[in-house]
């Protein structure tokens, strides 16, 4: 049984995430997870929420709550909605966790013991009516290149000119318009991320089944200008993990805390501890995930991502990790996707454009989406959500094809055999060449799962349901049954026991859909067709089932209107 670590990158706090989130990385990493569960592998899927940063802080303020009280609220409704969308995290954890704190603290204590963390003093604006220093984009001005009034202190949105906060005409906090702003000094730590650059370097070098693309991303930012720099870990915040060396204050650095890309991945770790924490387990049962001197030596370690965390997954992480000189777990593969948009431009969570995970789930059941936006992942480019896309998959694949084999087979077997496999006859010619082909086709999806391709997976899967479709199409049991009952009898015991195989192949996509099949089928029998023959005799004549509720309800063009209006506008 293979050892296989999965993470999620984990979803900012501030806001419930859209599709265009979802299919970035919980959702493919949920179908790995699943996947590698059905094929009897041991799994650790982790996930939590990315809880700090000014945008949580921001968020909160909006919110008229405490950060630490809006993180908490928003942690339990982002659970509530990954657990509706079926995704199986072993742990759901919060990067604000004691947790991450204290490995967060422990990992800089080890970088500053090995040398490899400078201090530096520089200039930052500060607000005296906010009472806190503001990160450039959180300055407001006018454009001194083409005059736009809300340009920001990084770069102005009009023009795309970058810009510094002190090119700013008429500067001002965008928190909360004052002008009373001036630039004071302080002091804050960089990881010397340059003194790491041939370790890193190395290390891609030697990730030869990584795609180019990700290798690509890593090399430009090892190479390109002055090589890699040293990076910036620390804020003058109040949210945040405290700056401290291990368990001790950190002198000069006191109310600062660390950049949210700091501890992030590190939650990635401490998500684990908490997980054991949560059951009672000793720390040896999650650090033989982590930790290659407890036994993570033979774990495979997968990341999913969006496109713009490659970067920090590639090197910050990774240099965090080696600096420290302890041996813990570096991600083995990394699967990054590109964008999803909506309807002829981009989901986008301040516009509120699109479709929210919640709002998806007001409409139709999980199964339905996961199907859809599985099926068109951005993997080898940008895709496109359109309403008459997503309607035209579900009622096809999931309706006329999945949804009617089931539908069929059952309505049929209980109108003239009743509601058990019926006995009598053999498989034949005809079922041979079937089972030649899914055995094809299975192992073919087993490579593409592997490799996790997305969208070869869904194709693969689909016409494995082509293929039971097709059969009941050439058989006809139906016209079979009038001159030899037996016959059909063993068609029709095929065709059910395809209803259990195509369950437990299906489960990965859509589980919700693949337990009610199970449970039609009256069965707890969910072994992966190692052996497609004897996949196929697993429910014995005699076995009781019933005929399921249709599975898949089709998309009327009707409701397809409806929602392409209701979402045509913005979410407020
Ligand atoms: O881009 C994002 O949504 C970030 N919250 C991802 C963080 S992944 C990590 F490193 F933990
Ligand atoms: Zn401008």
């Amino acid at each position: 049984m293979a050892r296989i670590l999965i993470t999620s990158a984990i979803p900012y706090i501030n806001g419930i995430k859209h599709l265009g989130n979802l299919i970035g990385s919980q959702l493919p990493a949920d179908l790995f997870a699943r996947y590698q569960r059905g094929r009897g592998n041991e799994v650790m899927f982790l996930c939590a929420t990315d809880e700090h940063g000014t945008p949580a802080e921001l968020a909160a303020a909006k919110a008229g709550k405490p950060v630490a009280e809006y993180c908490a609220e928003m942690h339990e409704v982002q659970a509530d909605i990954a657990k509706r969308f079926g995704l199986s995290f072993d742990h759901f954890g919060r990067s604000s966790s004691p947790q991450n704190h204290k490995l967060t603290q422990h990992f800089a204590g080890k970088l500053a013991e090995a040398g490899l963390i400078r201090e530096v003093t520089e200039k930052q604006v500060y607000s005296n009516a906010d009472g806190r220093f503001l990160p450039d984009r959180y300055i407001e001005g006018t454009c001194p290149n083409c005059g736009y009034e809300k340009a920001r202190g990084d770069q102005c949105e009009n023009c795309t000119k970058q810009l510094d906060p002190t090119d700013l005409i008429d500067p001002r906090s965008a928190i909360s318009g004052s002008t009373d702003l001036e630039v004071r000094e302080t002091k804050h730590l960089y990881l010397r991320q340059s003194a790491m650059k041939d370790q890193l370097d190395a290390w891609i070098d030697s990730k030869t089944d990584w795609p180019v693309l990700t290798t690509s991303i890593a090399k430009k930012w090892l190479h390109d200008g002055d090589g890699l720099q040293d990076r910036g870990i620390t804020r003058d915040l109040d949210w945040g993990i405290p700056v401290k060396k291990g368990d001790e204050d950190w002198p000069g650095m006191e109310g600062k805390v660390f950049y949210v890309w700091f501890d992030a991945p590190i939650e990635y770790m401490a998500c684990a501890k908490e997980w054991a924490d949560a059951h009672g387990k000793p720390d040896a049962e999650w650090e033989r995930w982590w930790r290659t001197d407890k036994g993570a030596d033979d774990v495979r370690y997968v990341q999913f991502m969006g496109k713009d965390n490659v970067p920090f997954h590639t090197l910050s992480f990774p240099a965090t990790i080696l600096g420290s000189g302890e041996p813990w777990k570096l991600v083995d593969h990394l699967k990054s996707f590109n964008y999803l948009n909506y309807d002829g431009g981009q989901f986008s969570t301040s516009q509120g454009r699109g479709v929210f995970m919640d709002q998806a789930l007001d409409i139709l059941p999980a199964d339905y989406w996961r199907w859809w936006l599985l099926s068109h992942a951005p993997e080898s480019s940008d895709s496109e959500f359109t309403w008459e896309n997503f309607q035209q998959s579900v009622n096809k694949d999931l309706a006329d094809v999945l949804g009617n084999f089931v539908s069929r087979i059952t309505k049929f077997c209980r109108s003239k055999f009743g509601e058990e496999v019926p006995a009598g006859g053999a498989y034949g010619e005809r079922e041979q060449a079937l089972i030649e082909e899914l055995t094809k086709r299975i192992r073919a999806y087993e490579a593409h799962m592997e490799a996790m391709e997305v969208r070869k997976s869904a194709q693969e899967l689909r016409a494995i349901w082509v293929a039971g479709n097709e059969y009941l199409q050439a058989t006809a049991p139906w016209s079979t049954f009038k001159e030899d009952p037996e016959q059909a009898a063993a068609q029709v015991r095929l065709g059910l026991n395809l209803i259990r195989l195509y369950a437990v192949l299906s489960a990965p996509f859509i589980p919700e859909t693949s337990a009610r099949m199970l449970s039609a089928m009256n069965t707890l029998d969910t072994s992966w067709p190692e052996d497609v023959d004897a996949a196929l005799s697993a429910l014995p004549a005699g076995h009781a089932f019933t005929v399921p509720d249709v599975l898949f309800a089709k998309i009327t063009d009707e409701q397809r209107e409806d929602w392409q209006t209701r979402f045509a506008g913005v979410r407020s």
